[in-house]
């Protein structure tokens, strides 16, 4: 019978995925743990580290019952049943791989913990994203630093979730994946991990492969869900150069039952903690494989999307007379989609980073990201995947370029142009006979989401471009 399950990494996977595990089995003890002091304190107070719609709730309803956030790792992983490792696997910054392999760093480093502490048998889940044969490398750490004859099963479940609609998709899965070995023991704890699915999920809806399926169609998860993205967007660009409509073409591949409707939303580009990381680490493994065709298969979808980030620069420069310079655009919208306050990778940065360059001075508004959020990642010079030295770095070396508003009509207020990147339901209902009225003329509005009605849009004076779709006639013209 499990009795304690402890969770290494209090993140975005981790947070929920816990949480709902505590909601749902309330004779179990889950305690949450994390090597970060300010996240597990957060998680602690009214101000989760967070935001994630619904999850306040069950945080109310189940800390301090059976559910508990803590620093202290070594305690709550001796006395677990069950580990979930829910730590970060970003991209390697430097060394073998770097920009594109999964640093597995963190890790590492729990599974050492996880070996040094345990007294008793472990089932150990891979909840993180890894590479394909991370269990073999995991399990080999555990043997090795093993105290005493322990018994350690290392099963593979790798996290669905999406940002924003995280509660949703935990509490009402798809699917759940549990990847183990063939033996008895492995059998034994796949069957252990999926009893405590059972209590909320339908057996049906519960997936068992082997261990090396689990881990690679995670990978293979997101970069079909990337691709798909990246297709569109590809589609976007030619619409705009024959006049065609990508909203239109969407549909109509959206009822084609063999495609179905989901992701097919052209945008300014995916941003996000996995799609870029996890398509770059597959494309390591190909790569490290000798599958160096189906490795630049992959790449493609990660250039496509910077292309389009790039593209939507040059569409505002060049729209608005070849120059931004010394001119106000207000940005609507800086986390990676709608509902999240996470920023990471979010095209937002690109597309800011562009338009500075060519000394645009933006104001930026967003319902849920911080200014000090905005900023840091504002100041950040991260090397480029793609490029063996480092990006040139960007030109934004005054904060003046930068003014960050609590309001979007103050946001608004004297700019020459609007972007809108993120779909942050707010944006469609902004009073925009007011902003145009606030804004320098011609006014443009340069929607990367495709959410504003443009021909509104049109019919109170902007000039305005969505992803896709013919630009007016008058800047044709
Ligand atoms: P995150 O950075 O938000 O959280 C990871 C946490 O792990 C951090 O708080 C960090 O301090 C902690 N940590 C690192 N090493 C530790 C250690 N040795 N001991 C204790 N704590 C440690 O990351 P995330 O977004 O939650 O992603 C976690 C994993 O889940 C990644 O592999 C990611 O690819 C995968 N994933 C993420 C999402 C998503 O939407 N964010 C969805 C599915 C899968
Ligand atoms: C993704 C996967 O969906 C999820 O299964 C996995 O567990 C983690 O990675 P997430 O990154 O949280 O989830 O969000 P998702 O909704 O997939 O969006 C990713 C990016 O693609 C966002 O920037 C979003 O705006 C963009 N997107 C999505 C589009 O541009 N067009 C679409 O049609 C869909």
């Amino acid at each position: 019978m499990v009795k304690k399950i402890c969770g290494i990494g209090a993140g975005y996977v981790g947070g929920p995925t816990m949480a709902v595990i505590a909601l749902k089995c309330p004779s179990i003890e889950v305690a949450v743990v994390d090597i970060s002091h300010s996240r597990i304190s957060a998680w602690n107070s009214d101000k989760l580290p967070i935001y994630e719609p619904g999850l306040e709730q069950v945080i109310q309803q189940c800390r301090g019952k059976n559910l508990h956030f803590s620093t202290d790792v070594e305690k709550h992983v001796y006395e677990a049943d069950i580990i979930f490792v829910n730590v970060n696997t970003p991209t390697k910054t430097s060394g073998l791989g770097a920009g594109k392999a999964a640093d597995l760093t963190y890790w590492e480093s729990a599974a050492r913990v996880i070996a040094d502490v345990s007294r008793s048998n472990k089932i150990v889940v891979e909840k993180s994203t890894v590479p394909v044969r991370t269990a073999e490398v995991i399990e080999k750490i555990l043997v090795h630093n093993s105290k005493g004859k322990i018994k350690y099963q290392i099963l593979s479940n790798p996290e669905f979730l999406s940002e924003g609609t995280a509660m949703q998709d935990l509490l009402n899965p798809d699917r759940v994946l549990l990847g183990g070995n063939d033996s008895l023991e492995g059998q034994e704890a796949i069957q252990k991990l999926k009893d405590i699915y059972a209590h909320w999920v339908p057996q049906d809806r519960i997936i068992t492969t082997n261990l090396w399926s689990a881990e690679l169609s995670k990978l293979a998860d997101n970069a079909f869900l990337a691709q798909r993205i990246s297709s569109i967007n590809a589609m976007s660009a030619l619409c705009e150069a024959t006049g065609a409509d990508v909203s239109q073409v969407s549909c109509v591949l959206s009822k084609n039952t063999k495609l179905g409707s989901k992701y097919l939303n052209a945008s300014v580009g995916f941003g996000g903690s996995c799609f870029q990381k996890d398509i770059l680490n597959l494309v390591y493994i190909c790569e490290s494989n000798g599958l160096f065709e189906v490795a630049n298969y992959w790449k493609e979808v990660v250039k496509v999307n910077d292309y389009q980030k790039s593209r939507f620069v040059k569409k505002v420069v060049t729209s608005m007379f070849n120059t931004v310079s010394g001119k106000k655009i207000a940005v609507l919208g800086f986390s990676f989609k709608k509902d999240t306050s996470d920023t990471r990778k979010t095209p937002a940065i690109d597309v800011c980073k562009g338009l500075l360059a060519d000394n645009a001075c933006l104001s930026i508004y967003d319902p849920r990201v911080s200014e000090e959020q905005i900023r840091r990642d504002l100041s950040m010079n991260e090397s480029h995947w793609d490029h063996s030295i480092q990006a040139k770095s960007t030109s934004f070396t005054s904060a003046k370029q930068v003014s960050v508003f609590a309001d979007v009509y103050e946001a608004t207020k004297d700019a020459h142009g609007i972007c809108v990147l993120t779909e942050w339901d707010e944006f469609k209902t902004i009073d925009y006979h007011k902003v145009f009225d606030s804004m320098v003329k011609p006014a443009f509005v340069f929607d990367g989401r495709n959410v504003l009605d443009v021909d509104k849009l049109r019919e109170i004076g902007f000039i305005a471009y969505s992803i896709g779709k013919p630009l007016n006639q008058w800047v044709n013209c």
